[in-house]
């Protein structure tokens, strides 16, 4: 009998696996992304010390190294794994695709973070024990490592997004896979971000320099920095909206919240500002301040960045053939892969999955609520929160409507028929389309949340000794 190759569903309750994702990596990417810039500055700044002979600006780059190692490599280093081990349950075949394709890419790509690491090491605590130029070529392999971690990363990122060529479906092969037609833009806005970062998260260290006038000094380098990097990373910002394929073009235009452009600029508008500030008045600069500074550059750009991001590459997780909820969407000859829909159009979703319990596996007037509990958790849950809260609530997308027929109309339409462009294609069958119907109606009425937890708690849906 042949089944869909899905596994079993993570579910958070009240926040969406997505989301937990989202916090993780977001997070990850202002350690990671400070930490490369600060490698570039470093290299930037030992040859300053070394040329000029200002051996001061060598006592920065150990206090910012040394408050680096612990910001970015021992919480980078903690986040990453957490990003493998949250991407890898929420979304399985997101992660096999990727490794599919990029295998060897991120064996590479650890070999530069390897050197990385110990690169830091060396630099801070090598100062002064080996000559100059030992020091500065150390400094120069270490900003280079930094950046080749980024360069293969973004390759990956871009192909999540859009593969390279169109011909990676027919013939697959890493390098059509890999150069897509936003990898460029996006290291390019990215990188200008991350010297942005690398120069707030420096205020910390900055600010807590006793010497006035070496202050004066760093701090000023550090707003300059910052200020020609925010500005430039706005400008490819727009570079990079303008490289994503139309499918994010429409969820952009359409469903990224109109104050998203807004905030973005008020956002980046105000890390301006703050440069200019501490560059005019190097004095006003705290760790305090830089601090608070840091979590709102968090809060205000990376988590909005991240949120569109994922958005904007919807339905598809991978690729633009493993959807959100991981369904292979499309044939995919280059890596000998055929789409599910035709098999689930065939036999229906709950009798073609494995991990669904046998009860469930016929929709009947006793199993329907049930039934379609099982069918949101893997057919909806990956992009839409089941509970009040968290990634876009389905009971809120709804509007409330409790009228099962009208919302089983729906689903066979807009979703049943492939032609929302930003959702994947979802076949379902007349009793399949009735169960969900039936949940998603209870989540709308009062009661829902307590049904809909008892049912879980009841129903270990995902187990398939039931
Ligand atoms: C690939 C992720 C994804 C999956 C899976 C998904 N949706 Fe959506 N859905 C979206 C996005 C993205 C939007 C719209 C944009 C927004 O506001 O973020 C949306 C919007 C909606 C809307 C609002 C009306 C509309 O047509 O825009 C409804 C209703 C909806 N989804 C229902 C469902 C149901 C039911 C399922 C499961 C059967 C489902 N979705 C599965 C991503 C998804």
């Amino acid at each position: 009998m042949e089944y869909l190759g899905l596994y079993p569903v993570w579910y958070e309750p009240g926040i969406g696996s997505g989301w937990i994702v989202g916090l993780i990596a977001t997070v990850h990417v202002l350690f990671s992304h400070t930490a490369v810039g600060a490698a570039i500055f470093f290299a930037y700044l030992a040859t300053q010390a070394y040329r000029r002979d200002q051996p001061e600006l060598l006592e920065f780059i150990k206090k910012y190294g040394l408050f680096l190692l612990i910001f970015s490599y021992v919480l980078g280093s903690i986040t990453g794994p957490g990003i493998w081990y949250s991407t890898t349950v929420a979304s399985p075949r997101g992660i096999s695709a990727l490794i599919h394709s990029f295998v060897w890419k991120w064996a590479t790509e650890w070999v530069f973070f390897v050197i990385e690491v110990v690169g830091v090491y060396m630099i801070i605590y090598l100062v002064g024990k080996v000559d100059r130029a030992t020091h500065l070529r150390i400094s120069i392999i270490f900003g280079l490592a930094s950046y080749g971690t980024m360069l293969i990363i973004i390759g990956i990122l871009s192909f999540m997004m859009w593969p390279g060529k169109p011909e990676w479906f027919v013939d697959g092969g890493y390098l059509n896979g890999f150069y897509g037609a936003n990898t460029f833009a996006q290291l390019a806005m990215r990188t200008a971000f991350m010297f942005t970062m690398t120069a707030v998260v420096g205020g910390i260290v900055a600010g807590a320099i006793k010497d006035a006038a070496f202050k004066r000094e760093i701090t000023r380098k550090l707003a300059l920095l910052g200020m020609a990097a925010t500005v430039a990373g706005g400008l490819l910002f727009q570079w990079y909206m303008n490289t994503l394929p139309e499918t994010a073009e429409v969820i952009a235009e359409n469903r990224l919240p109109a104050w998203f452009g807004l905030s973005l600029v008020a956002t980046l508008s105000g890390i301006f500002a703050w440069f200019a500030v501490t560059w005019l008045q190097p004095r006003l600069l705290t760790p305090a301040i830089a601090s608070g500074m840091t979590v709102a550059v968090l809060v205000f750009g990376l988590w909005p960045e991240e949120v569109a991001r994922e958005s904007l590459r919807k339905p598809y997780v991978a690729g633009q053939y493993v959807y959100s909820n991981q369904v292979i969407a499309r044939d995919v000859p280059g890596l000998g892969i055929e789409s599910e829909i035709p098999l689930i159009e065939r036999r229906g979703f709950l009798p073609s999955q494995v991990f669904v319990p046998d009860r469930l596996r016929q929709v009947n007037p006793h199993n329907a609520l049930e039934a379609g509990h099982s069918l949101a958790l893997t057919t909806c849950s990956n992009c839409h929160s089941l509970s009040p809260t968290g990634m876009r609530p389905l009971a809120r997308y709804f509007g409330g409507n409790t009228d099962v027929a009208m919302i089983k109309t729906y689903l066979q339409g807009a979703l049943g028929t492939g032609n929302t462009i930003y959702m994947p294609h979802i076949p379902l069958n007349d009793a399949e389309a009735y169960a969900l119907a039936r949940f998603i109606a209870s989540l709308s009425s009062a009661a829902a949340p307590r049904v809909a937890a008892a049912n879980l708690a009841a129903n270990p849906t995902t187990d398939p000794e039931e």
